[in-house]
């Protein structure tokens, strides 16, 4: 794609799912990546092989995102490994089933709102102002969630994460669009990874779903990198403060019943 030959890219969240789909397609198109992960070393390190076996220079970073105080020094040394960064991917996310009776003292919420708001929130501004100071421009892409537009029981904290993250997009996109960082949004749908792939496979799960997106299938992690790697690159450059969303056409759906 357009203008992403040796773009130097850091995404959050690469050791599993959607960000592995992402490092690779990056990768595929000649970027430079920094991979964060958390906990899952096995699976960063797979990631790792996967890019450079296509031939991407790459390194990896951990960062707990549920440690805000950690997040200035490991941005610090995410900006420092290729001399700048050129795009900066806020994908690392908790998907957070809270009730009543599970987080009635509110300790889900407010990790949920730590890894997948507040750490966007401080990546976010680290990377504009070190844009800023470096007369450069930048682009963010936010991993949001069709959560942030319609959602069901269960997740007040993961969809009040994403709705605020789509609109944090939208204030940064109007505040930084003079200095030439573009912030846009990634809305996935339902995407099969590790983490959920035995729940959306089982034949019920699957015939529900695929019953409900008008496509008929769910999303790859892979088609989650591509529309990452269009909003990164220059066939984008008009194009901030937007959310793309990638769902099969389930949002569009809204609850008509099939006919
Ligand atoms: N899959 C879907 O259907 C879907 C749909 C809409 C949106 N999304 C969004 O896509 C993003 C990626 O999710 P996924 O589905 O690919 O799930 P995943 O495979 O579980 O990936 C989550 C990533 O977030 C990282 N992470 C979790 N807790 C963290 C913490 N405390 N600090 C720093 N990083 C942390 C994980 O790192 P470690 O494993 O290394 O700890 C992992 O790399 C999330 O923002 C999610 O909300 C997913």
């Amino acid at each position: 794609m357009n203008g992403l030959k040796d773009k130097r890219v850091l995404i959050t969240g690469a050791s599993s799912g959607i960000g592995a789909g992402m490092a690779r397609v990056l990768a595929r198109e000649g970027c430079r990546l920094v991979l964060h992960f958390n906990r899952n070393q096995a699976g960063i390190e797979k990631t790792l092989k996967a890019v450079t076996e296509l031939g991407a220079e790459a390194t990896i970073l951990q960062c707990d995102f549920r440690q805000p105080e950690t997040l200035n020094g490991f941005f610090k040394q995410a900006w420092s490994v290729f001399e700048g960064l050129d795009g900066l991917v806020n994908n690392a996310g908790i998907v957070s089933k809270t009730t009543a009776l599970n987080d009635a003292d509110g300790t889900q919420f407010l990790e949920t709102m730590a890894v997948n708001l507040h750490a966007p929130y401080l990546l976010s501004t680290a990377f504009a102002q070190a844009c800023i100071l470096a007369k450069q421009p930048g682009a963010i892409v936010n991993n949001s969630s069709i959560h942030a537009q319609a959602t069901c029981e269960w997740f007040s904290a993961y969809a009040a994460s994403k709705a605020g993250l789509d609109a944090m997009s939208k204030v940064h996109a109007v505040e930084w669009g003079q200095h030439q960082i573009r912030v846009n949004v990634l809305a996935p749908g339902v995407v099969p990874v590790e983490r959920t792939d035995k729940i959306l496979s089982h034949p019920k799960m699957a015939k529900k779903w695929h019953d409900k997106i008008p496509a008929g299938r769910y999303g790859t992690t892979d088609e989650m990198g591509e529309a990452t790697a269009y909003l990164l690159s220059d066939a984008t450059a008009w194009m901030t403060g937007s959310v793309l969303t990638l769902d099969g056409g389930l949002i569009a759906r809204g609850n008509y019943p099939s006919r």
